[in-house]
């Protein structure tokens, strides 16, 4: 792989509290190459969003390496957009201010930010909505502008937690769907979070697989199926035998912590 966006070196975290010491991750090793789409999933409780909170800045590590373009990530930045599961979008702005407001942090002009902005709400689907406050928006369109809002800026990576986890089934297809139609558009590196198996198949170049606490990674599947990709590829016999080999990787690990260790052989 040429120069990685994204490279995690035997990153740790031990988290220490008056309740006690957990170990979230130990040993990370992960590249994210420029432009690539990697999906990562893993047992509940494995350190993912831990790892997510490193990349972003908002969690320092315990230990080992963790890099964008080579530098070592210290605290958050306008070069990373970050995506949670719930919405966090400032009730007091309109759906168009939450992007200009973070445009005008990045530096931007009111008039050019207001011009992004708007192109943006185009691009996820909002137009139309402009004015409208987070409270009067569904779930899915709050999610959609806290997307125009990550994209906007034009981050070198973007970091996704769960971003569709709230959303009923419908929606989700559709913003899987815009997803990835922006992403084969505009092209950008991206970190998923899901625990959605057939989500991260259907999204990804690759699927990294995280082991158990403390969460290491436990396996990487290459998804090479064709791009774009659509709906109907799900039903494939390739897309059924990657979901399979993804799953596999997870049940073992859900049944190891389970104690079903004998169910394993
Ligand atoms: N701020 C914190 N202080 C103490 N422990 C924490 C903190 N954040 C996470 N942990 C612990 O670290 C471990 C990993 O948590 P993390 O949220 O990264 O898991 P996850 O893989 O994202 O789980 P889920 O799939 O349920 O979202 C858990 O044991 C959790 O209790
Ligand atoms: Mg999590």
């Amino acid at each position: 792989m040429a120069e990685p966006k994204l490279s995690v070196r035997n990153l740790g975290k031990t988290f220490i509290s008056d309740r006690g010491t957990t170990v979230a991750l130990e040993g990370v090793d992960l590249d994210i190459g420029d432009n690539e789409f990697v999906g990562l999933v893993g047992t509940s409780g494995c350190g993912k969003s831990t790892l997510l909170s490193i990349a972003a800045g908002l969690e320092t590590q315990s230990e080992g390496e963790i890099r964008i373009d080579g530098a070592d990530i210290t605290g958050p930045g306008l070069d990373r957009g970050v995506v949670f599961q719930s919405y966090t979008l400032l009730p007091w702005l309109t759906a168009e201010q939450n992007v200009e407001f973070a445009l005008r942090a990045s530096g931007r002009s009111s008039a050019e930010a207001a011009s992004i902005a708007r192109d943006h709400m185009r691009l996820v689907g909002l137009t139309g909505f402009e004015k409208a406050y987070p409270a009067e928006l569904s779930g899915g369109m709050k999610q959609r502008v806290a997307i125009a809002r990550a994209l906007s800026y034009r981050p070198k990576m973007l970091l996704m937690d769960e971003p569709f986890g709230a959303l009923d089934a419908l929606t989700r297809h559709h913003m899987q769907e815009l997803l990835t139609g922006i992403w084969e558009q505009h092209r950008l590196t991206v970190l998923f979070i899901t625990h959605d198996v057939e989500e991260a198949v259907y999204l990804s170049d690759r699927v990294a697989v995280m082991t158990n606490r403390p969460g290491r990674i436990k396996k990487i599947v290459p998804i090479d199926l064709p791009r774009p990709r659509r709906y109907t590829m799900a039903a494939s016999p390739e897309f059924q035998a990657l979901h399979r080999e993804v799953m596999d990787a997870i049940r073992s690990e859900s049944l190891a912590a389970a104690g079903f260790a004998e169910a394993l052989e």
